[in-house]
This record gives C-alpha cells, structure tokens and sequence, in this order.
C-alpha cells in the first residue's frame, strides 16, 4: 500500500471579508459563536435567517399534515430570500397585498405565461378579505383565489376581478389565540351559505371557505370548531345550491415552542388529520397558511451594548434594535423575546434592556436575568423570525437589523 504524504500543520483560517459567507459550523443550528462571527463580520444589529431551518419547518409541517397544501402566509416575514427558499422546495404562498403578490411572482416571472399561471392558480391566495379597487383590477388578469367575507366585496370582486376564484372567510373562534383576528374578519356563520349563494348568482365562483382560529393557537379546541362549522356550511350549500366547495382552508395560527410547555404541531396535526377525515369527503383539497410555524423560530437578532446606566439600583442596558425595529412583535404579535448575553457563567442580575431610541415605550424588557455586560458587549435573541422584522420602522432614523442570511 503506498503512503500518501499528509500535511499535519494546521492551516490559519483566513477571515472572510466584506459580505462573504462565514463557513457555516453546523447545518441548522446557529451557534453562539457564530453569530458573534457575523456580527464582528456585518456589523450590528443583524437579524440572521437561516435558511435550513427554513426548510426543516417546511418539511416537518408536511410531515405531519401529509394532506395539506402549505401555503406560506408571507406577511409572517417577507424577505425575498425566504420566499425563494420555500419557492425552491415546492411551498405555495398566502399575499396580502400587491407588494407581497410581486414578491412571489419575481420567482416565476421567468416562466412562460401558460405556466405562471398554471402556478398562480393553484399555488397563490390572495388571503385578505378586503382588497382596494386596484389591487382587484390589477388581480383579474392573474386569476388568483381570493378570499372575501361580506357583501360589499362580492359587488367590488364582481365589476372588479370576476376571473377570481373565491374562498369565503368565515369567523370562528379565536380562545385563547396570542393574536385574535376574528374581530376583524370572517362571515358570522349564520350568513355564510347566503353569502356563498349571492356571490353565486352574481356570476362568479366560489371554490372554498376558510377560516383562521388566530395566531400562536394553543387552545386546539378552536381548530376542531372551526372544522365542524366549515362541514355544515359546506353541507348546507351542496343541499340548497347542488354545487361542490372543493377547497378547505384551515388558515394559520400553527403554535411555534416559544417556550416548553406549547404543544406541539404532532399533537395538533393528529387531531386535524382525525377530524378532516371524519368530516369531510375524500377529495376536497386541504390547504393551510402558516405564517410563524415556517419563520419564527429560524430567525435569531444579535445587538450590542451601546449604554449602560445604574437606575434605583438596577443595571439598564441600552442596545442597538428594540421595539421600533426587531423586537416591534413585543407590540404587534404580543410574544417576548428573552434578551441573552454570550457570556458564559457567573452571577446574574435582573437587569432591564431598552432599545436605541428616544422613546420610554422603546423597553425591551424589565426583567431579563444577565450577567454584568460592558458596553460593546452583544446581547442575541432567538425565535424572532415572525411578525419582527416585517414591521420594524426607521423611528429616530435608526435603520431596521441588516439582515443576515446563512445555509443558503
Ligand atoms: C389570513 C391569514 N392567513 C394566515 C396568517 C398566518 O397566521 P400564523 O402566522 O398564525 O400562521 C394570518 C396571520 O395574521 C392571516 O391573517
């Protein structure tokens, strides 16, 4: 056997510089020196994605809900990547908005116009029940679903964008949910088949119904409501109309493990797979819109110490990202984000962390446990993925985190 000579010096690891990719050390998982790699790379605050991690919430909700057409409810986050990587992987996409629509069509613009709108039709919702005269306009050529939930909107979807397919919103209950929605959306059950019928008998086509039992849902008993509901509405039209609702949307609200104790998507899927079984016929197609479950926890904040005082005894931190930028989800999806220090060890303070503006309302926290932390320290975040980013402000003339990608 011949021997082949081996090189045992170690190699320097030269840095990288600029924006070019640290190597990454572990295939979804951030670790904390990593991040304090790319903060000394990039600079802080960022907000690094991780695209891996993207695609394991992908494929695990798959798993687990093998029916269900997953449609990425893209106002959750809108980066362009992200909706490149879920693009990629095969994932269909819940918009809001015009803007949000555009970002999903840049990945198929390429396409000859027979297949984008092969795509657009069986792979985009446009899941906002009220919808400005020129976004239908704008719409109609591109014959999307779109949901609706009251009569004003079937006179606008009717003059405006009769090419539409139509899913009715109906409301249920949201218990419990971290973000209710129900107050704001939804046909109250007891109009929908009328509802359906008039959209009917105006010329247009109602496929499905939908529903969302509010965001971060813990209290599964929503979901199993919700689907009893939808089953008799959809009974009730076949028996007055003789005409199919094809598409159940079982909306968002997929709980994300903030912390132990939420349970989990295997849980809730069991009971889902049971009941959509149970209640409605074989072939009528099962879509849902998780928006937190694919984003939030893939996404990690890291800032750095930029002040520090003593108040009443108390160490405040004052950081370089707060509540008008990455943290606004404190504000707007109610979910709080532990502020922790990479140092490893000793004592621990109860300590509190504000952001960089000049607002009182820009607290982060009063109570986070840290260890003594020095301006020029860095604080990180993780599970901020959703509803944090997307609507982070320039308040004060503070830019929002540059955004990191890594496991492109
Ligand atoms: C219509 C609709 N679908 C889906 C979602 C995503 O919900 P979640 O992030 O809870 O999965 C939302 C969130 O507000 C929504 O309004």
């Amino acid at each position: 056997m011949t021997k082949v000579a081996v090189d045992t010096k170690k190699k320097r690891k030269k840095k990288p510089e600029g924006d070019a990719p640290l190597p990454v050390p572990h295939i979804g998982h951030v670790k904390k020196k990593y991040l304090l790699d790319l903060a000394a790379q990039h600079g802080s605050p960022i907000f690094v994605i991780d695209h891996e991690r993207l695609r394991e919430n992908y494929h695990e909700f798959q798993r687990h809900l093998p029916d269900v057409q997953v449609y990425f409810a893209v106002k959750a986050n809108s980066n362009p990547e992200i909706v490149k990587t879920l693009y990629d992987i095969g994932c269909s996409f819940d918009v809001a908005s015009m803007p949000e629509f555009m970002i999903v069509y840049e990945n198929i613009r390429h396409l000859p116009k027979k297949e984008q709108q092969a795509f657009i039709w069986d792979k985009i919702i446009y899941a906002n029940t009220i919808k400005p005269i020129e976004t239908l306009k704008a719409l109609n050529k591109y014959k999307p679903l779109v949901t609706f939930d009251n009569h004003y909107e079937i006179l606008k979807i009717r003059d405006y964008a009769p090419h539409a397919g139509l899913v009715l919103r109906i409301r249920v209950p949201n218990t419990g949910s971290m973000v209710e929605l129900s107050s704001k959306f939804g046909a109250h059950p007891g109009e929908a088949v009328d509802l359906i019928i008039e959209a009917f008998e105006s010329g247009l086509v109602v496929e499905g119904l939908s529903f969302h039992v509010g965001s971060q849902c813990t209290n599964f008993e929503n979901y199993m409501q919700a689907l009893q509901i939808a089953a008799s509405i959809i009974r009730e039209v076949e028996y007055r109309t003789g005409k199919k609702i094809r598409i159940l949307d079982i909306g968002g609200g997929f709980p994300v493990k903030y912390h132990t104790g939420i349970r989990s998507i295997r849980t809730l899927a069991r009971k889902l797979n049971a009941e959509i079984k149970r209640l409605f016929p074989k072939d009528m197609q099962i879509v849902a819109e998780p928006g937190r479950f694919l984003v939030a926890n893939a996404c990690t904040v890291v800032a750095k110490v930029v002040g520090k005082a003593v108040r009443d005894g108390k160490p405040c931190y004052y950081i370089n990202d707060g509540v008008y930028h990455s943290y606004s989800g404190q504000v707007f999806d109610h979910i709080n984000y532990p502020v922790l220090s990479f140092k490893k060890g000793g004592e621990t303070q109860i300590s509190a962390v504000f952001g960089p503006t000049c607002d009182a309302f820009d607290t982060i926290t009063l109570s986070a446990e840290l260890p003594d932390l020095d301006i020029g320290d860095f604080v990180y975040s993780e599970n901020i993925g959703a509803y944090s980013h997307a609507s982070s402000t320039y308040f004060n003339g503070f830019p929002p985190a540059k955004v990191v990608h890594i496991n492109k």
